[in-house]
């Protein structure tokens, strides 16, 4: 099922989600939700906290679709290593409309379980690298907006709250 994605300003959005405890049938559920949700939007990565579940799970591919075996599930993942930096312009599906040119690691291993429990430890480069740790801030309440600073923030910031109140965020 294919679950409306949340906008910046959404509570959910912007605080830390919370570890998964047990992979019931439920977490079974939304990740298979989330996944088709990525994939309608469509995006190459998407957090619980987006579909308004604040579990640490994201999902990702970079593939967006295309190639079945890029697609990656992590439950209760964690930043194991980072390395270097790499400067790209990024979006999110919670703040449509907006690209940022945004910091990130050259390199980021990601640490965490898979839907079926098994623990996983994949290393991103480049593309991945950059989806890694932007899915990571997700999971702790920040989205691409929050990295930025001063006027390109609030220029991003102030247009949104004048579509909030237009009706059209
Ligand atoms: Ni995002």
């Amino acid at each position: 099922m294919i679950r409306p994605i949340l906008r910046y300003g959404a509570e959910v959005l912007h605080q830390p989600a919370a570890p998964v405890t047990e992979i019931t049938p439920d977490i079974q559920r939304l990740i298979d939700d989330m996944i088709q949700t990525m994939y309608a939007a469509p995006g190459i990565g998407l957090a619980a906290t987006q579909v308004g579940v604040p579990l640490r799970i994201f999902v990702a591919d970079l593939s967006a679709g295309r190639n079945p075996a890029e697609l990656l599930t992590f439950i209760n993942p964690e930043l194991v290593e980072r390395e270097g930096t790499q400067l790209e312009e990024e979006g999110c599906l919670s703040v449509p409309g907006f690209n940022a040119t945004v910091v990130r690691p050259a390199r980021a291993v990601v640490k965490g379980l898979t839907r079926d429990g098994v623990e996983q430890l994949i290393e991103g480069t480049g593309l991945l690298a950059r989806c890694f740790q932007h899915e990571m801030d997700h999971l702790e309440g920040a989205l691409f907006v929050d990295r930025l600073r001063g006027l390109q923030k609030d220029l991003i910031v102030r247009k949104i709250r004048k579509l909030s109140k237009a009706g059209k965020w």
